[in-house]
């Protein structure tokens, strides 16, 4: 069939894609978990879309029913250890006490008004403003989603500046609805929006620096700065859309970038990365919009991950661990940029109910009377050397990204090809879910097995994360 024919690209390619509910039942009756969980899991088969992400994430997905500190538990019982804390949502750990008591106590006083001011709303605010780094003043913008968030810095930045293009980085992720697909640099997830494209011709990619695997063939400890000339050169082409120099015009209103990128793999770019972004910002005139939704919040040993290179942002997104598991979002922005918005400009039913903000607000509390902060900076040492010592016993183990909880592992078949020990990383993770253990294995090369034509060593090729331990 011509591959450029409608049924070999669509129906085909959607074929390929699918799987059907039966073979889903057939890995729930495959799967080591017992019959409880089983249960459960037909049931979502039976009334959930084929398209829910647990069954991307794992071969067959853990049904848990409880949550107490770092433990969950399945519905029969079975006890994990959640390096995972929820995909980084339970970060003060599952059904913390202060957090729950302040949950009950709101939901009695009042649950919801709208999007209207509130007393626990206006408390979150002042703080998430005086939690931003550097001395400017700040003002908040909430959203409900992480997703949310993004699209309101886009906007906002968009508005403020009057230019239209928004820059963001190979393997970033901000949500997947379709004002933030187009700065979402995952393939797989594309192909599920056609024949509609996610994307607007107002956004475009910049390389972001990924040391053991540099995009622009840098060698590790030149990536960041060869990224960093990449995108210079980019911004500064007269054949590049980006600007019109001579009389001063900027297409640019901000980069959108995270600050150690999550889904790809938990990859902390090479050293000044960041800091070469936010000068890049200054030397072009655009703003900078942090996306700290995974990465903030102390994950990292700082309550920023922009506080390692001492990057002031115009604008940071908090959202996932900041309500422990209730939904709500935040664009910390610049006074300056979050007061140019006419009223009404931004609604939404479900922003900053007043049982979110509460549950922030407490979250936030025991951030404070826990110090946990320092604790993720110091858990992550001992972390980090004792994934050392296991680095220099296998040879499976090529690359840790680590600061604070904040860790990938790169699994290759060789240290020197670095090729991705994809089918390897796929068994660790069903033998560490078996034995009570739930992390993510993510990044370029997570998907597929090996026997796959996408893997080459060639140098420009080799932009791949086999996998990586989320270990929060
Ligand atoms: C860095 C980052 N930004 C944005 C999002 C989107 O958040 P949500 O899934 O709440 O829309 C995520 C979600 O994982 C994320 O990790």
């Amino acid at each position: 069939m011509d591959k450029r024919a409608f049924s070999h690209r669509l129906i085909g390619q959607r074929e390929r894609l699918h799987v059907s509910p039966g073979q889903l039942l057939e890995r729930v009756e495959q799967s080591g978990y017992g019959p409880r969980s089983k249960e459960i899991l037909r049931e979502q088969v039976r009334h959930e879309s084929t398209g829910q992400v647990g069954f991307a994430l794992f071969n067959c997905p853990p049904a848990i029913v409880r949550g107490e500190g770092a433990l969950v538990w399945d519905a029969d019982g079975m006890e994990y250890v959640d390096m995972l804390a929820g995909f980084s949502v339970s970060n003060v750990g599952h059904c913390h006490s202060a957090v729950t008591a302040a949950l009950a106590e709101q939901a009695g006083r009042l649950m919801h008004y709208f999007d209207l001011p509130g007393e626990p709303r206006e408390r979150l605010a002042a703080r998430l403003a005086a939690m931003a780094p550097g001395d400017r003043r700040r003002r908040v913008v909430f959203g409900t989603t992480g997703a949310d968030a993004a699209r309101l810095a886009i906007r906002l930045a968009r508005w403020y500046t009057g230019a239209p293009i928004i820059l963001s980085a190979y393997g970033g992720y901000h949500g997947t609805t379709g004002a933030t697909m187009p700065t979402t640099a995952k393939g797989g997830m594309w192909a599920y929006f056609y024949p509609v494209l996610p994307q607007d011709s107002g956004h475009a990619k910049i390389p972001y620096s990924y040391p053991y695997r540099c995009p622009v063939g840098a060698a590790p400890e030149h990536c960041a700065e060869a990224c960093l000339e990449f995108t210079r050169r980019m911004l500064l082409g007269k054949e590049s859309p980006f600007a019109e120099h001579r009389a001063g015009v900027s297409n640019v209103a901000a980069i959108l970038l995270e600050p150690m990128q999550a889904s790809a793999g938990y990859i902390i770019p090479g050293a000044g990365y960041l800091r070469g972004i936010r000068e890049l910002c200054d030397e072009f005139g655009f703003l900078l919009i942090d996306d700290e939704i995974q990465a903030g919040l102390g994950r990292t040993g700082r309550l920023w991950a922009c506080e390692h290179e001492q990057v002031v942002p115009d604008m940071i997104l908090t959202s996932k661990g900041l309500a422990s598991g209730l939904p709500i979002s935040a664009v910390i922005a610049d006074d300056e940029v979050a007061a140019s918005w006419g009223p009404g400009a931004h609604v939404g039913t479900f922003t900053a109910g007043a049982l979110a903000c509460a549950t922030a607000n407490a979250t936030l509390d025991v951030y404070e009377s826990e110090q946990l902060v320092k604790r993720a900076a110091d858990r992550g040492a001992y972390f980090l050397d004792r994934l050392e010592g296991l680095r220099e016993r296998h040879p499976i183990l090529g690359w840790i990204d680590a600061r604070g909880l904040f860790i990938g592992l790169e699994f290759v078949r060789d240290r020197a090809a670095k090729e991705p020990a994809m089918d390897e990383t796929a068994r660790m993770l069903e033998f560490c879910v078996r034995e009570g253990l739930l992390f993510e294995k993510g990044g370029y090369y997570c998907a597929g097995s090996s026997s796959s034509p996408r893997w080459s060593s060639g140098r420009n090729s080799s932009t791949a994360r086999p996998a990586s331990w989320t270990g929060r």
